[in-house]
């Protein structure tokens, strides 16, 4: 049997599994979504998020891409981080990243990767941000773990940086940013990072609505 027959034949499983539980499952599911959280998380394989987070449809809106990255020219992002946001109105936003993650491993060579390199080149830009820290730690695995726990702190910045983000604090009181880890050779998540709405951040990175009334919920990017 050719390999992706193997999913196909799974899903059939999958949803007889769910109708001899709940005859009504899809169609309720078809209704409506009102997941709670966000989840940015890696696209390696090894860290699906529903299933490491014991989750089941509905519940998380999930964005993935290499290295778990929140970068501020990247519209795939920022749309659906509008959209779980103003719309979806999630209350917590996890980025996730992990130990052993390739592409920051990748980030930290000297390889030309080719189209990827645009991608990588932000996690450069966090080491060089944190290289006195990192130069200091001796251990090359060690310091891959640092740089991919320090990403993770960045992208939460970044996360709360965007005007989505302020405007929401200043609105809605939410969502919560959180920033944890997950580790493949345990299995398990770890917090590390938490920016409750209102944070101050640098000045510069702070917009100032003015006198627009707190009520708008705004409509987008501006
Ligand atoms: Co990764």
């Amino acid at each position: 049997m050719e390999s992706y027959k193997k999913l196909l034949l799974a899903n059939k499983a999958w949803v007889q599994d769910r109708l001899s539980a709940d005859a009504n499952y899809f169609e309720e599911m078809a209704k409506d979504q009102k997941p709670e959280f966000l989840w940015i998380g890696c696209s390696d394989s090894r860290v699906p998020a529903e299933e490491v987070t014991g989750t089941d449809p509905g519940e998380l809106f999930v964005h993935r891409n290499i290295a778990n990255m929140v970068v501020h020219t990247d519209l795939n992002i920022l749309s659906v981080l509008q959209y779980a946001v103003e719309v979806l109105k999630v209350k917590h936003i996890i980025v996730c990243g992990h130990y052993g993650c390739g592409g920051v491993k990748n980030a930290l060579t000297r390889k030309p990767l080719g189209l990827i390199n645009r991608w990588l080149q932000h996690i450069k830009d966090v080491y060089r941000l944190y290289s006195r820290e990192l130069e200091a730690i001796a251990d090359p695995r060690a310091r891959l773990d640092r740089l991919v726990e320090l990403n993770t702190i960045e992208q939460v910045q970044n996360l709360a940086q965007t005007s989505i983000v302020q405007r929401a604090w200043r609105t809605m009181n939410q969502p919560t940013i959180h920033g944890w880890i997950y580790d493949l050779h345990t299995g398990e998540l770890k917090e590390l990072a938490q920016m409750a709405p209102g944070t101050k951040l640098d000045d510069v990175y702070m917009f100032d609505y003015g006198d627009e009334p707190a009520s708008d919920p705004g409509t987008g990017e501006r």
